[in-house]
């Protein structure tokens, strides 16, 4: 089995949080005049924003190539969350620079986040960009476009209070016809002091639910078997029927608008079949009222992305969490209460953050012993410009000093990940199956309830069915078994 176990392991979990892998649009071929090419870096809010942008310029005559070289719009959703993910893409401008030297007539645009942060900026720094536009500028793009082609540079950063794209139904760019993300809000009202998003992304807004369960019920009849709802802080969805106006919801109270426990009530209700997923929940604004939705619905799958950042007060007050380590474990024991020992969970964690001790340190890796997560996101602190901590507190944990502490972190998840797998041999999963393994067409792979990975032969099997899978071996990234329906 050791190596099978060994050719098979090469999955890791979805990503769902910010990572400095990419995503490139896929070919669509309906005869439209003009190739656009996306290239999707960050979260997976960002991923779903390049399928808005594709949905957007497929009406203005757009199909979506895989081939940079095939496309006359070439765009870059980016990132700004950590300087490596900014410096990715400036490799990558400097890339694309060398073709079109060759082609240049290709109109280069850069999307998103870093687009937000260096406006202007871009267009005389990167002098190949001809166009910029920011996460709430993406209807504006045909008119850019227009404006580019009249051989202007073109440029729109507004950040809006109102727009989700609510109306907008997402062409899938990556998509295996089973699992799908679905934005249910935008921007972020929270001030992590490390963090630029509130910057990049502007002011919390959540969409209106009807939008969301149309959404959803749209993809389950059309196949798909999964749906993950994603914004930087779900648990702080709220949607009033008459005005989604803040100052409103918070005179009327809490009976007169949707919260999003209400929310994945309703989205349960589409199918049993299709499973609900939903990430970012932040620790302090979970409630005990989600968990116990979670709990009434078997197809709410039961993992949690709660991120923790520092398993230390003093720090987690320097990053403005709002939260102290004892509340957090204390969330911990209520999530582990209602939803039981086999929950998922998962966290992101930041090494050496602004004058964070040696001792602080140690407490991360003690509350990492305490909840023994599933599976971890993990990064030293990288400073950015213009945040509450550029601006409060000197970056002056050394980079060695940095990696050495990441690394210590890295390697207690790793061996947590394996026990916590370990737990999951000899047991029966329920799985849905997501494609084939990534190795060989013999296997399959699919995912439990806690979003672990499962392989498993193929047999007679497929996509988009539900199995129940034994599992007999696993490795700290994968669990393997056999089909016993
Ligand atoms: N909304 C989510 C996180 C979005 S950003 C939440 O509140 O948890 C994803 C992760 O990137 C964060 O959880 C954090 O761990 C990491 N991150 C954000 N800013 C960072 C920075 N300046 N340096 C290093 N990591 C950072
Ligand atoms: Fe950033 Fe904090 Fe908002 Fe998450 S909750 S996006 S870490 S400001
Ligand atoms: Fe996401 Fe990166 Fe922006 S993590 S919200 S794309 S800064």
């Amino acid at each position: 089995m050791k190596n099978l176990i060994e050719d098979l392991d090469v999955i890791t979990p979805r990503e769902t949080e910010a990572c400095e892998t990419f995503q490139v649009s896929k070919d669509q071929n309906t005869g439209k005049a003009r190739k656009l090419y996306i290239e999707s870096y960050g979260c997976q809010m960002n991923y779903s924003d390049s399928e808005i942008v594709a949905s957007i310029l497929q009406k203005e005559g757009f199909d979506t190539t895989s081939d940079i070289l095939q496309a006359d719009v070439v765009f870059l959703n980016t990132c700004s969350i950590r300087e490596k993910a900014e410096q990715t893409v400036r490799h990558r401008l400097n890339h694309i620079n060398g073709l079109k030297k060759h082609k240049p007539e290709m109109l280069v645009g850069v999307l998103g986040c870093m687009a937000e942060r260096l406006k202007a900026k871009f267009l005389e720094e990167e002098k190949i960009v001809d166009l910029v536009a920011g996460p709430d500028a993406y209807r504006d793009l045909p008119a850019l476009i227009g404006q580019v082609d009249e051989g202007e540079k073109a440029i729109n950063t507004f950040l809006s209070r109102e727009e989700t794209y609510a109306d907008i139904s997402p062409v899938r760019l990556n998509s295996n016809g089973v699992t799908a993300f679905v934005s249910i809000m935008r921007g972020c009202d929270n001030m992590c002091s490390f963090c630029v998003v509130p910057f990049t992304r502007g002011r919390e807004r959540s969409r209106d639910p009807q939008s969301i369960l149309a959404e959803a019920q749209d993809l389950f009849d059309r196949g798909y078997r999964e749906v993950t709802l994603l914004g930087q802080n779900v648990d702080s969805y709220k949607w009033s029927p008459e005005n989604n106006n803040k100052a409103w919801i918070e005179k009327r109270g809490a009976n007169d608008v949707i919260t999003f426990a209400d929310l994945l009530d309703r989205v349960a209700q589409v199918s049993p079949d299709l499973r609900i997923r939903f990430s970012t929940s932040h620790p302090k604004d979970i409630t005990d009222d989600v968990l116990h939705t979670m709990a009434r619905h078997e197809n709410i799958c039961k993992n949690i992305h709660l991120p923790i950042q520092s398993g230390n007060t003093r720090v987690l007050d320097l990053m403005h969490r709002d939260y102290s380590r004892e509340w957090y474990l204390e969330k911990v024991s209520s999530i582990r209460r209602i939803l039981g020992e086999d929950c998922g969970l998962s966290s992101d964690m930041i090494a050496g953050f602004c004058s964070e001790t040696e001792e602080e340190h140690q407490d991360t890796l003690t509350l990492m012993d305490a909840v023994q997560y599933d599976f971890a996101y993990m990064f030293y602190y990288s400073e950015r410009p213009g945040t509450p901590a550029a601006k409060k507190y000197p970056d002056d944990i050394p980079l060695a000093v940095k990696t050495r502490r990441l690394n210590e972190i890295i390697v207690k998840q790793r061996a947590h990940s394996l026990q916590r797998n370990l737990r999951d041999v000899g047991k029966v999963h329920k799985v849905l199956i997501e494609g084939f393994s990534k190795k060989s067409e013999d296997f399959l792979h699919g995912r439990n309830t806690a979003n672990k990975v499962i392989v498993f032969p193929r047999e007679q099997y497929q996509k988009g069915q539900y199995v129940q899978v034994l599992v007999d071996e696993c490795t700290g990234g994968t669990l393997i078994g056999r089909a016993v329906q």
